[in-house]
């Protein structure tokens, strides 16, 4: 059974305070970079994956998939998501590793930073390919490796370089990959470091023809109004990546 941090009362509070906030990493990285990589939606039988209080569903659904399916092992972040409720949106319980399809129900399948959340990232590649249809696509960002490496290892990252006040981001255990427990919000939250080789070759392995890798920064129009988030040019926060199941 996978942790479940989000429905613990004191993290839940803190992450939802994150989400309300403008400068959030989901509306400063992932919103601009994951809607056009996920790209045209009309018609198509999406699953989101570790969907939480459900935004992307909703936009799914908004922007004319004819249904979509929100999972999450969270039963609060559900019970965010079933408060702004849709036609052909439904929700269901389960974490990731124990949710099952019937074979090829989806066009698409998008998630949302949950994927470093899981232990065994080849099993779950292997029935999300057997979960798509021919031509099917996998949309997803995670936490990149260069910050999941040294979570709980070496907190906080930033170092300073030098006199001029440049600070470094440290990146350690790169290449050990495995369970990492740091503190975020509580103590003991558990994430899953592995590297980018680890990941492409695990989407090649399922099937997955890899379509685009993304490392992407914060948008320049955000970096005008707060030239403190240029910073974030130094590592990359999130990797991107699509896949076509090849079937
Ligand atoms: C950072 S939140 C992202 C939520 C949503 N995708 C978004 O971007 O707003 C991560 C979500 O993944 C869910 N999650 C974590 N591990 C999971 C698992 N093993 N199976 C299903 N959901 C999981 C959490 O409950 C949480 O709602």
């Amino acid at each position: 059974m996978p942790q479940n941090i989000y429905d613990n009362p004191e993290f839940f509070a803190g992450y939802s305070a994150l989400r309300e906030k403008d400068l959030n990493a989901n509306n400063l990285i992932v919103r601009p970079h994951l809607l056009p990589l996920v790209g045209d939606v009309q018609g198509l039988d999406v699953l989101d994956m570790g969907c939480g209080a459900g935004e992307l569903s909703r936009w799914l659904v908004d922007g004319g998939a004819k249904s979509a399916v929100g999972m999450d092992v969270s039963e609060r972040m559900l019970a965010e998501a079933e408060q702004q409720p849709r036609e052909s949106l439904t929700y269901i319980h389960s974490s990731a590793e124990d949710a099952s399809f019937e074979s090829d129900p989806f066009d698409l399948v998008v998630s949302v930073l949950m994927l470093h959340y899981i232990e065994d990232i080849r099993t779950l590649l292997e029935r999300i390919y057997t979960w798509l249809r021919p031509g099917g696509r996998f949309v997803f960002c995670m936490e990149h490796p260069v910050m999941t490496a040294g979570q709980g290892i070496v907190e906080p990252g930033w170092i300073t370089h030098d006199d001029s006040g440049l600070k470094a981001w440290t990146l350690l255990r790169y290449s050990d990959e495995g369970k990492r427990v740091s503190h975020w919000f509580v103590d003991g939250v558990v994430k899953y470091h592995r590297t980018t080789e680890t990941m492409v070759n695990s989407l090649i392995d399922a099937g997955f023809r890899i379509e685009r890798l993304l490392e992407p920064h914060v948008p320049e129009e955000f970096e005008q109004q707060h030239p403190e988030l240029r910073r974030e040019r130094e590592r990359p926060n999130f990797l991107f990546m699509s896949a076509k199941a090849e079937k």
